[in-house]
């Protein structure tokens, strides 16, 4: 099929709809088909679930070429299931694991014009999401809900790539102790909106927020988790029930420990291990983020430098990226069950 023509090497993180999206509804107690729509509006009522009380959830994940001509998806069945534990936990009726991954199949197929070639650096960003779509005014779940999955075109999430990005860490809590911080519901960005919007005024890319119970310990970023390298070279991946089970960060694990043959340890890491320059390498990593480099965090002027610094990225975390999109990329075998080729 003939591509769309797009200046694929220059694409901001940003949305524009494409041709086809996949639409399911939950209605009289069941998901009903799911269909391919070439509406990108949706019509509900004024009283949603989703408009009063924030009933969503949501999940990203990327189509993208392989070198040898494939479209392929990273996992799909990760995000299936992540988004299956999001429902659950807000009580919505969790969209079934196989159909979630036969919608991601459906999108991509019926949208292969839009999905960046190989070498690009572009990827076909996807956004399966699900929401209370029937009126609900007493504090209740909503009882209809619509499943959907759209796709959009995006570059790299931060404007530089893979240069080294400057972090604050945020004076509000993201996640408290038995909330939300480990699931993918929209509330938890709706609640980051000020705290994202205050980093960037003061020219920060991006927020890391501290545990909420005692401030003492690193969570994660406002959309990424957080990985560090110690002197010994390490990777020490922040361990907490509280934030997002990354699926990019469980894969570096897994490419750390098989691929690169680095110790890896999953632990509660203390602020002070960080303002005590434990570290020489500090990065955040997500699907769309894939890993970005923190050069420098501001701990309200408090500044940490990572020896890495700011004009590249680290040798360790170099090395994690170049693997992973390796993998991703189909240059390096994958390990089994990663890759789901579709075209
Ligand atoms: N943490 C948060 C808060 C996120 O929004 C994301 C993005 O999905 C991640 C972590 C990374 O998760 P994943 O690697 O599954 O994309
Ligand atoms: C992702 O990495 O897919 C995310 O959802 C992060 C952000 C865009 C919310």
């Amino acid at each position: 099929m003939e591509k769309k023509n797009i200046d694929w090497e220059n694409l901001s993180f940003s949305y524009q709809a494409i041709d086809q999206r996949y639409v399911a509804d939950y209605a009289d107690g069941a998901w009903q088909p799911g269909h391919l729509s070439s509406d990108p509006m949706i019509t509900m009522s004024e009283c949603a679930g989703v408009l009063q009380y924030s009933q969503s959830v949501f999940e990203g994940l990327k189509a993208y070429t392989t070198k040898d001509g494939h479209i392929v998806c990273f996992r799909p069945d990760l995000n299936a299931e992540r988004m299956y534990n999001s429902a659950l936990r807000m009580e919505m009726p969790p969209y079934p694991k196989n159909l979630f991954v036969e919608g991601v199949r459906k999108v991509v197929e019926a949208n292969t014009a839009w999905v960046p070639p190989y070498g690009s650096g572009a990827t076909l960003y996807l956004r399966p999401y699900m929401f209370g779509i029937s009126p609900v005014i007493g504090v209740a779940p909503a009882r209809d809900y619509q499943f959907r999955i759209f796709g959009t075109p995006v570059g790299p999430y931060f404007k530089g790539g893979v240069k080294p990005i400057i972090v604050k860490v945020s004076d509000f809590d993201r996640a408290a102790p038995r909330g939300t911080g480990h699931i993918k519901a929209g509330l938890n960005y709706a609640m980051s909106m000020h705290a994202i919007v205050t980093a960037h005024q003061e020219g920060f890319a991006e927020n890391i927020y501290l545990d909420a119970a005692t401030r003492t310990k690193v969570e994660e970023t406002g959309g990424a988790n957080i990985l560090f390298v110690d002197g010994d070279n390490t990777l020490v991946v922040p361990k907490s029930d509280t934030i997002l089970p990354s699926i990019t960060r469980r894969s570096l694990v897994y490419v750390a420990e098989h691929y690169l043959n680095m110790k890896v340890d999953e632990r509660p890491v203390y602020w002070d291990e960080v303002t005590g320059h434990k570290f020489k390498e500090c990065g955040l990593c997500g699907t769309a983020a894939v890993i970005s480099p923190i050069g420098r965090i501001n701990d309200h002027g408090t500044i940490i430098d990572f020896p890495s610094g700011m004009e590249e990225i680290g040798p360790v975390m170099k090395k994690l990226r170049e693997t992973l999109l390796g993998i991703q990329m189909g240059e390096i075998e994958a390990p089994e069950g990663w890759i789901f080729q579709i075209v």
